[in-house]
């Protein structure tokens, strides 16, 4: 039986949702997970978990982020040079990638302290993290808030160059796609009946059909 949620059900109403809103885990909508990486001011480099984003492709190939809170280093550190790395790690990496939430004071190299491999990139002026699988280098492109005064914007960027593990493009073991592929972040689903709000889980994407079997 379908139902209608307009506003939050009374079983949830206790948990804490920490700044997110209910709809947030009602609906509990897979993202892909990424590591943003940049220079801080102080040279020492940027590491930034980010989950909410999606990719646009006219006239080039663009990222959209669509929360980036305006406290954050990636913020203050993109706001300065404009430039960044998008790298995409497998499920083997996660854990230092996800460390460095842990790393995040100013004064620290967050990819040094969450045991990562810093390259610098060729075309932008940030590292670029070498256990990711994918690694994508940008231009910052443009900003919005989400709406006046949010403490989040909706940030675009420009893929100007990637780099790509071989071991992934060509398919063997699932390439991008199962166990050794792109990660999704599955916020705390919500069962708004009980009121009970899951764990958050880490997801990959295993393929259904190709439209060739579909039909259409
Ligand atoms: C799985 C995961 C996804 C996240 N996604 C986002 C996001 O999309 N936007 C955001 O502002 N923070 C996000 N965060 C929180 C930041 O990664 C976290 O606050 C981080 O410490 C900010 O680092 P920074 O200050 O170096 O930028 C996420 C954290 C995790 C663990």
């Amino acid at each position: 039986m379908k139902k209608e949620f307009f506003e939050c059900p009374e079983a949830l109403k206790s948990n804490n949702f920490y700044g997110f809103d209910w709809l947030e885990f009602l609906t509990a909508i897979p993202s892909p997970l990424a590591l943003v990486t940049s220079y801080k001011s102080n040279g020492k480099s940027n590491g930034s978990m980010q989950s909410w984003l999606s990719f646009s492709s006219e006239n080039g190939f663009y990222c959209i982020f669509s929360s980036v809170h305006k406290c954050s280093h990636m913020y203050s550190s993109i706001a300065e040079t404009k430039q960044l790395v998008i790298n995409f790690m497998s499920a083997d990496s996660y854990a230092k990638c996800y460390s460095t939430v842990m790393h995040n004071s100013f004064d620290e190299d967050e990819l040094a302290s969450a045991g990562l491999t810093a390259v610098p990139a060729r075309k932008v002026n940030a590292p670029l993290v070498e256990e990711c699988f994918l690694n994508l280098e940008c231009e910052y492109a443009w900003e919005k808030e989400l709406f006046p005064n949010s403490d989040h914007v909706v940030m675009c960027v420009k893929v100007v160059n990637a780099w790509m593990d071989s071991n992934i493009y060509n398919g063997k073991n699932g390439g991008r796609y199962g166990d050794n592929g792109y990660l999704y972040n599955i916020h705390s689903p919500a069962d708004p009946d009980s009121g009970v709000l899951n764990d958050t889980s880490i997801g990959v994407v295993r393929k259904f059909k190709d439209y060739s079997e579909l039909g259409i």
